[in-house]
């Protein structure tokens, strides 16, 4: 069976001459992926502990910021002669159920529910189903799996769980208002493009930020009402020339959702409005110090601590969400009102430009997906 891993300097040599295979620079580290080979996981009905176990076959799958860490992990201190099989979403195929499986059957299409904190099964693990998307065939428990209907195609279904997951519980959990003002950070990140399309179900206003024009019209029509640039080294998003006015405009956002607290959150506290809410799920330095490159600059001290304690405000941290969020966002994907945007679709033997476009097209916009042949 195929699996897209990440290769140590060595392994080039051990794999076959016609094996797929290229180097591509990452952050200034060069970075070698391709399709290796292994033995697929047998799979047995009547193992004990395994009656709720389905074997899959992923046919598309895609990488998420969180698996850059991973790749530089094998690239900078993984065996030299190894490789690491990276992927956090996919989309599968059901080969073969356990005798105790009573959600899916032959031939279903699958994703993964990320379902996160509480497992939905005593003794399964919470969170992402498995941390090697890629790997074609694979055994998981059914309570890691849920069926997709016909209308998603396997693309998208490739780029769905984990941002509709996360997205769906972070809007859930704001309790949003009709009539609110929210921001949406970091506009391009497959996260927030995600969060918008959450909100476009509200009746709210969305204001975006982004560190580039690029796609305002695509995220004007996705519902955004104002793109605001806004450079990383802007100090507070008070003093820029747009979002100064503009609060002073609207009072303050009433909601923030920033998929990097490390780079938004100081700068967001003196926008917010008195009770506002501000949510995140994540930060930008995931791998920076492994890679010896700068970290993002702190721009305030603890001071702004006190803004949010005059100003009643509720700083929410989120990790991915509940079934019941992705059963919902896949409603709305089947409804016609939550679309999901795919960027682009490699196959055979694009893997370096597959992942090239993945971590370092700035013209991205949208989820990058590998689909075997
Ligand atoms: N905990 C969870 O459950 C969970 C789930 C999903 C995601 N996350 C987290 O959410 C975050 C985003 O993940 P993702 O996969 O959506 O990321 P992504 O698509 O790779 O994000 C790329 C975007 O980030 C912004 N960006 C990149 N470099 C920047 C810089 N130096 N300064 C400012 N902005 C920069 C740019 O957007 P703009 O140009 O528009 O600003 C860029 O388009 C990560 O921290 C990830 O771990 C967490």
């Amino acid at each position: 069976m195929r699996n897209f891993a990440i290769l140590g300097a060595k392994t080039k040599m051990m794999l076959p001459q016609d094996a797929m295979i290229d180097t591509i620079v990452m952050n200034d580290v060069p970075v070698t992926c391709g399709i290796v080979e292994t033995p697929e996981p047998a799979f047995s009905q009547e193992k004990p502990g395994s009656e709720h176990d389905v074997l899959i076959r992923v046919k598309a799958f895609s990488l998420n910021y969180r698996d850059k860490n991973r790749i530089f992990s094998m690239t900078i201190k993984g065996v030299d002669t190894g490789f690491y099989v990276v992927g956090s979403e996919f989309v599968a195929e059901v080969l073969a159920i356990g005798p105790a499986v009573s959600s899916l059957a032959v031939g279903d299409r699958v994703i993964g529910n990320n379902n996160y904190p509480k497992a939905d099964f005593e003794g399964v693990s919470p969170g992402v189903p498995t941390n090697h998307a890629s790997k074609e065939i694979q055994i998981l428990h059914e309570s890691k799996l849920i069926k997709i209907p016909p209308s998603i195609p396997d693309a998208t279904a490739a780029a769905f769980s984990i941002g509709a997951q996360t997205t769906y519980s972070m809007v859930r959990r704001l309790e949003i208002f009709d009539g609110a003002n929210v921001l949406v950070t970091a506009a391009k990140s497959n996260t927030s493009l995600f969060a918008i399309q959450a909100l476009r179900q509200r009746n709210v206003n969305v204001f975006a930020i982004s560190t580039s024009n690029s796609f305002s019209a695509e995220l004007e029509r996705m519902g955004v009402k104002e793109l605001i640039v806004v450079d990383p080294e802007c100090e507070t998003f008070a003093a820029h020339p747009v979002i100064g006015p503009l609060v002073t405009r609207i009072g303050g956002f009433d909601f923030v959702i920033d998929p990097y607290f490390d780079l938004h959150l100081s700068r967001s506290i003196d926008v917010m409005a008195v009770g506002a809410k501000y949510i995140t799920c994540g930060l930008y330095d995931q791998y920076l110090e492994m890679i010896h490159q700068q970290r993002p600059r702190s721009y305030r001290t603890n001071r702004e601590l006190i803004s949010v304690m005059l100003k009643n405000l509720h700083i929410i941290g989120n990790c991915i969400g509940l079934t019941s969020d992705l059963r919902a966002a896949l409603d709305d994907y089947d409804r016609g009102t939550l679309k999901v945007a795919v960027d682009s679709v490699y196959s055979g033997r694009d893997v370096g430009a597959f992942l090239d476009r993945t971590y370092n097209a700035r013209d991205r916009f949208g989820k990058v997906i590998y689909q075997y042949d």
